[in-house]
C-alpha cells in the first residue's frame, strides 16, 4: 500500500517544526486574543483547551494515521483505504477548504507585510498624531492590500516550488525557533508594563455569562482552524513522516505548542491592551489597529511594531505552506501534474480568489451572499463548516470504517505505547470526537 519513493521528512526537528509551523499562525496570534476577548476571556480560553484535548488530539492522530498509512494526499488517502468512491470525496471538502482558506488568509498575510514595511518607515516620520483607524481603512480598501496578497502568495509559492525536505522542512526549521525567540521577547515586555496584571486577569478570568452555543461553535471552529484540522494539512505531512515518527507523540507535541503560543499571544496582546487604556474587545482590528498604537507608545515602539509584524509575517508563511500542499499533492499524485505546474495552479488559484477576498474591504464591500462580505464567506464556511465536517468525518473513517489492525500498527509505530493510551484515542475516535463535534457543530448552526 505505501509508496516508498516519496519525499520524507529528513529530521524528527523537522516533523516537529513543519507541523508546529502549519498550527502556529494568524490564528493563535491574531484570530484567537479577538476571538477570546469578545468570548468571555477565561471562559473562551477553557473550552478551547478542553476541545484541543478532547477533540483536537485524537482528531490529529486520525489525521496522521491515514497519511503515514498510506503515504498519500487526502483524496488518495480515502480512496486507498476504502474501495468505495463516495469516502474519497470528503477528500475533495478538505481541498475545497484548503483553497477558500488560503485565499482569505492571504489577505491578512499581505496586511503583516504592509504593516512590517510601515513599521519600518515610521523611523523616517512622526507618527505621534495619526489615526490608525484611518490607516487600517485607507489601506484595507485600497490596492495595495490585493497588491500585498499576491506578492505573499509568490513567496509562498516559492518556497513550495523548492519541494518536501529543501522547501517546507528547511524554511520551517530555520523560521520556528526565529519565531519562538520573538515571542518570548515580547512576553517578557508585557509582563513589565504598568498595569499587565490587569490584562493577564480578563485573560485567565472566566465570564460565563458570555458563552452560548455559538460561541461553542466559535471556540470549535477556533481550535481546529489553530490545529489546521479536518483538511487534510496534518494528513498530508504525515504522509511524509517516516516509519519510525512516533504519532501519539507528535500529536501531543503539536497541540500543546500551538496552545502555548496562543496563550503566549494572550500575554502578549491584553496586558499591552490594558495598560494603554485600549479596547480588548475590538474584534478583528485588534492587531492592526489597537496594536500599532500601542507599540508607538512605548519606548523602542518602532522596533517593537516592525519585530510584531515580522513575527506575524513568519508565523503566516509556514501555515500557508502547509494548506497549499494539501493541493500539490492532490494535483501532482492525482492529476500526474508536475510539482512546478501543481505549485502554480495552486498559486493562480489562490491569487484569483485572495484578491476578490481583499477587495471585499474595498470595492467589492457591497457584494454579500447570505449577508457575508466574501472574506467573511471563505472565513465562515471553511472554519466553522468545512473544517468540523472534515474533522467529524475524518474521526467517524477512522474509528469506524478502516480496518482496525491499521489503526493500531499506525498508532503504536516503532515504539512501545502503553495500551490505556492506545484504546483511549481509539475510544476518542469512536465516540467523542464524532459526537462532541457533531453536538456542538449542529447547536452552533441553530438545527438542534
Ligand atoms: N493553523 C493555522 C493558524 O492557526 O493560523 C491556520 C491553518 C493552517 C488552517 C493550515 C488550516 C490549514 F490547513
Amino acid at each position: 500500500m505505501e509508496n516508498k519513493n516519496r519525499a520524507q521528512f529528513a529530521t524528527r526537528l523537522g516533523v516537529i517544526a513543519t507541523t508546529v509551523g502549519s498550527a502556529v499562525g494568524l490564528g493563535n496570534i491574531w484570530r484567537f486574543p479577538y476571538e477570546a476577548g469578545a468570548h468571555g476571556g477565561g471562559a473562551f480560553l477553557l473550552i478551547y483547551i478542553l476541545f484541543i484535548l478532547m477533540l483536537g488530539i485524537p482528531v490529529i492522530c486520525a489525521e496522521f494515521i491515514m497519511g503515514r498509512g498510506t503515504r498519500s494526499n487526502i483524496f488518495g488517502a480515502y480512496r486507498k483505504l476504502h474501495s468505495r468512491p463516495q469516502w474519497a470525496w470528503v477528500g475533495y471538502i478538505g481541498i475545497l477548504a484548503s483553497l477558500m482558506i488560503l485565499s482569505f488568509y492571504s489577505v491578512v498575510a499581505g496586511w503583516t507585510l504592509e504593516y512590517f514595511f510601515q513599521s519600518i518607515g515610521a523611523c523616517f516620520s512622526d507618527t505621534s498624531s495619526v489615526d490608525r483607524h484611518q490607516v487600517f481603512d485607507t489601506f484595507a480598501t485600497g490596492w495595495r492590500s490585493p497588491m500585498w496578497s499576491i506578492i505573499f502568495l509568490i513567496v509562498n509559492g516559492c518556497i513550495l516550488l523548492r519541494g518536501v525536505q529543501k522547501g517546507i522542512e528547511k524554511v520551517s526549521n530555520i523560521l520556528m525557533p526565529v519565531l519562538f525567540v520573538i515571542l518570548i521577547l515580547f512576553c517578557i515586555n508585557s509582563l513589565t508594563l504598568p498595569g499587565a496584571a490587569q490584562g493577564l486577569e480578563f485573560l485567565f478570568l472566566p465570564d460565563f455569562s458570555k458563552v452560548d452555543s455559538s460561541v461553542l461553535l466559535g471556540a470549535l471552529g477556533q481550535a481546529f482552524f489553530s490545529l489546521s484540522l479536518g483538511l487534510g494539512t496534518m494528513l498530508t505531512y504525515a504522509s511524509y513522516f517516516s516509519d519510525k515518527t512516533p504519532l501519539v507523540k507528535s500529536a501531543t507535541t503539536t497541540a500543546l505548542l500551538d496552545t502555548l503560543v496562543a496563550i503566549l499571544a494572550g500575554i502578549i496582546i491584553f496586558p499591552a491592551v490594558f495598560s494603554f487604556n485600549a479596547e480588548p474587545t475590538a474584534g478583528p482590528k485588534l492587531v492592526f489597529e489597537v496594536l500599532p498604537s500601542i507599540f508607538y507608545q512605548m519606548p523602542f515602539g518602532i522596533g517593537w511594531s516592525t519585530l510584531f509584524f515580522f513575527l506575524l509575517f513568519l508565523a503566516s508563511l509556514t501555515s500557508t505552506i502547509s494548506m497549499s500542499e494539501i493541493a500539490i499533492a492532490f494535483f501532482t499524485e492525482q492529476l500526474g501534474m508536475t510539482r512546478r505546474a501543481a505549485t502554480l495552479l495552486n498559486t493562480g488559484i489562490a491569487i484569483l480568489f485572495g484578491t476578490l477576498c481583499a477587495l471585499s474591504f474595498g470595492s467589492l464591500s457591497d457584494f454579500t451572499i447570505c449577508g457575508l462580505t466574501i472574506f467573511n464567506l471563505f472565513d465562515y464556511v471553511s472554519s466553522n463548516i468545512l473544517l468540523p465536517l472534515g474533522g467529524m468525518l475524518i474521526s467517524i473513517f477512522v474509528g469506524w470504517v478502516i480496518d482496525k489492525k491499521i489503526v493500531k500498527a499506525q498508532l503504536q509505530g516503532a515504539g512501545a505505547l502503553l495500551p490505556w493510551v492506545l484504546n483511549l484515542i481509539v475510544f476518542s475516535l469512536r465516540y467523542i470526537a464524532p459526537i462532541g463535534i457533531a453536538l456542538v457543530f449542529f447547536a452552533g448552526l441553530g438545527i438542534i
